[in-house]
């Protein structure tokens, strides 16, 4: 049996191989061309310690120099020793480039450009072929005549299809926002590069919180899609926020997640004073009780930066650590990205 192994990179790159359950990672990993830190591959140094975000595994023999008890069960690991039971998704304790690998580039053709309110685009593409990522993470994409500018977007959609999605801010005078809204049309090529990023959905072991800003709902909206098929097992509830009546969008589809995710839930709020939707304030203002679970409970944040600090700041000023907590901010691409805490 072969399994599905996701190594997310300290840079957050990501690459996928394929391991068979006789295998170690190590020697799939090497197989593919990506040398991950390695030394005596005898469980004895402790070099390719690497950590196990979701699913399970044989950890074989090891010495508790290489890795000990505590380590172990945090969910830590040795690729020299360890073989797959499940599909996992490793964090390797180095950047892609110390394991002479590299993000990859796919193609894309533009399938439908849609302005769904005016401060969002709902952009669909076929991709070359399908492309593996984390429900959650991100692609750059290249803007067409932009002398190689590339801006970052999560996708909205479900890893694996050729059919991909994204919800793209329209920011007034922004270089892709322009392109998208006056120029972008069926059959354009795009150049996308990755996957990457820190911000993917991890197994479910605890309820889950989603808090969405704007076009931050984009990841949500693609980790919902694996849900639907993963059953999570757990509580879902996400909050989806924005600004002004009219950025809310994709209300449907979230609606429709409620009959395909057992134990799903969620609310949207308006900030706007104007707002003549039932929910006013920001996602904040609307946590149901019970929902952070006295701190046992997985949060997933994503959205512009203010909101991400709001959030963060409101579960400091209330005393709440949550158990796992990951977030991203839709910054201008020109800074840095997002990372998981
Ligand atoms: C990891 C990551 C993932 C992202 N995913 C998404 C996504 O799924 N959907 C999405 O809409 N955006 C996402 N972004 C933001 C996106 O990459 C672009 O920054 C944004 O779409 C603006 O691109 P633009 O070319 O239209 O504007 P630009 O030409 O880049 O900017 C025009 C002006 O607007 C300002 N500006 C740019 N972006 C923002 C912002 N987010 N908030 C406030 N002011 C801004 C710039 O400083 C500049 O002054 C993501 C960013 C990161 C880092
Ligand atoms: S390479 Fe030494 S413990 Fe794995």
């Amino acid at each position: 049996m072969s399994y599905k192994v996701a190594l997310n990179f300290e840079d957050g790159v990501t690459r996928f191989i394929n391991c068979n359950e006789t295998d170690t990672v190590a020697d799939a990993s090497y197989r593919a061309g990506i040398n991950i830190p390695l030394d005596c591959r005898d469980g004895a140094c402790g070099a390719c310690k690497l950590f196990c975000e979701s699913g399970s595994f044989d950890g074989g023999s090891y010495i508790e120099d290489a890795l000990s008890d505590d380590e172990a069960k945090e969910g830590y690991a040795l690729a020299c020793q360890m073989k797959p039971k499940t599909d996992l998704v490793l964090r390797v304790l180095a950047p892609a480039s110390a394991c002479k690998t590299a993000i990859t580039t796919t193609k894309a053709v533009v399938t439908g450009v849609e302005l769904l309110s005016p401060s969002t685009i709902g952009l669909n593409v076929t991709l070359a072929n399908p492309l593996a990522f984390l429900p959650g993470q991100y692609v750059n994409i290249a803007v067409p005549g932009a002398g190689g500018q590339v801006r970052a977007y999560s996708f909205s959609s479900k890893p694996g299809d050729v059919a991909a999605g994204f919800l793209i801010r329209n920011i007034p005078n922004g270089l892709m926002s322009t392109w998208l809204t006056t120029q972008a049309k069926p059959g354009d090529e795009l150049t996308l590069t990755g996957p990457s990023g820190s911000f993917f959905l991890r197994e479910a072991r605890r309820p889950l919180l989603l808090l969405a800003g704007g076009t931050g709902l984009a990841p949500m909206l693609s980790m919902l899609a694996e849900m639907a098929e993963t059953a999570p097992g757990q509580p879902v509830h996400l909050i989806y926020g924005v600004t002004h009546d009219a950025d809310l969008v994709e209300v449907e589809k979230i609606e429709a997640y409620g009959a395909k995710i057992a134990g799903f839930s969620w609310s949207a709020c308006v900030a706007s004073p104007e707002s003549v939707y039932p929910n006013k304030g920001f996602v904040t203002q609307h946590i149901p009780d019970g929902a952070l679970n006295g701190g046992d409970v997985d949060v997933y944040l994503c959205g512009p930066p203010p909101m991400v600090e709001a959030v963060r700041a409101h579960f400091q000023n209330i005393g709440v650590v949550p158990a796992s907590f990951y977030y991203e901010k839709f910054a201008p691409t020109s800074a840095a990205p997002g990372k998981a805490a």
